[in-house]
């Protein structure tokens, strides 16, 4: 079922409407808050999933099943969420807010399909990757043939919002790339880390409020100050995100934990714990100064860093994050609005997938 059947029936909260009328369920869907709000929300959300479906046919099957393969999996829809609860500040029902959220969420997809490729992921979304299940080629090219579909939708919605999802794109892959090669030398290993969490995520996840606030049509400065907050919040989002790669348990995010180490990613509480000079993570500074491929090392890296300090320290600054961009709401009027943009802060401190 899709948006055609979004309306909600009696005894319905936001979250089963949601859960009832889109396939598949959004994992964020438990969020949504009560009331007319959540109601509205949800049914947004119905009709970007309706819109997805149709950005991801195509004329040869095959083409339409690897497009369509990460849709169907499922998937938060964080940033389409976010683009309609922007939206809320003038309004919703505005043209172009429907198709900035689907815009989003496609250059998410895309490029989840290239990060798989990068990161060598077999699983997303609790579903094989696209490159497990196929290649890497064809993950490659299913994301770049999402890429342009977002950019059809794009055209749509005039110049200056082109102009903001290409240097969008820019910074995402700029992250991407700087997450690749790693600090240059002089570099602080953590201030390069946080650099690369803004550009990699905090950009898209930034103009996914920002696209909802301006075509909902709220004014200059409330739009300025949900950039700035949701910026915040994707930065929080990949920190919360690294930390599960740690600490989730095998099948809880539809991930496979761990991933960020067999990479040789060193994320925050790595960096923390390879700073330190702490005897007692002598042995975890070992082990997460390079890529882990053997089992029992990387059981024993991720059993470190899980009881480590390094670790409390990173949700300290994971809890830092939350906060600052909830301290940008100030200039956002009071109500169930910000309430939810609020609430929505504390959920990447708290969400266990
Ligand atoms: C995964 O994003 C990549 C990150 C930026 C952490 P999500 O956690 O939003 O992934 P889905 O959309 O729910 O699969
Ligand atoms: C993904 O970063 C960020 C983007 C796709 C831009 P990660 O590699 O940390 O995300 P997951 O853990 O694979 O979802
Ligand atoms: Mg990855
Ligand atoms: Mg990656």
């Amino acid at each position: 079922m899709t948006g055609a059947s979004a309306a909600a029936v009696d005894g319905d909260t936001p979250a089963d409407t949601w859960q009832r009328t889109s396939s598949p369920a959004s994992t964020i869907g438990s969020w949504l808050p009560e009331g007319d709000l959540g109601v509205r929300l949800a049914a947004g959300l119905s009709r970007v999933e309706a819109a997805l479906l149709t950005a991801v046919q195509s004329e040869h099957a095959f083409i339409q099943e690897a497009a369509g393969h990460l849709v169907a999996a499922g998937g938060k829809r964080f940033r389409p969420l976010l683009t309609l609860l922007a939206a809320e500040l003038g309004d919703p029902q505005a043209t172009g807010v429907t198709e900035a959220a689907v815009v989003c969420e496609l250059t998410h997809l895309a490029t989840l399909y290239h990060d798989d490729v990068m990161d060598e992921a077999a699983v997303r979304r609790g579903a094989p990757s696209a490159n497990s299940r196929w290649s890497n080629s064809i993950a490659i090219l299913t994301g770049d043939l999402l890429f342009a579909r977002a950019s059809d939708l794009l055209a749509d919605l005039g110049p200056e919002a082109v102009r903001i999802q290409a240097r969008t794109f820019e910074r995402l892959v700029t992250g991407q790339i700087r997450e690749t090669v790693g600090p240059r030398p002089g570099d602080d290993p953590v201030a390069h880390y946080l650099e690369v969490l803004a550009d990699k995520t905090g950009s898209l996840v930034a103009t996914s409020a920002r696209f909802g606030a301006s075509f909902g049509g709220a004014p200059p400065e409330l739009v300025s100050a949900l950039t700035a907050f949701a910026e915040e919040v994707g930065v929080a989002f990949q920190l919360s995100d690294d930390l599960l790669d740690i600490v989730s348990e095998d099948g809880a995010s539809g991930k496979s934990p761990g991933t960020d180490l067999r990479e040789g990613i060193a994320t925050l509480p790595a960096l923390i714990a390879l700073s330190g000079d702490d005897p007692a993570e002598e042995r975890l500074r070992e082990l997460v100064s390079r890529p882990i491929t053997d089992d029992d090392e990387h059981a024993e890296a991720l059993a470190l860093l899980r009881s480590s300090a390094a670790l409390a320290r990173a949700t300290e600054v994971l809890r830092e994050y939350a906060d600052r961009a909830r301290a940008r709401l100030s200039e956002v009027p009071a109500g169930p609005v910000r309430d939810a943009l609020s609430a929505l802060s504390e959920y990447v401190v708290t969400r266990t997938s």
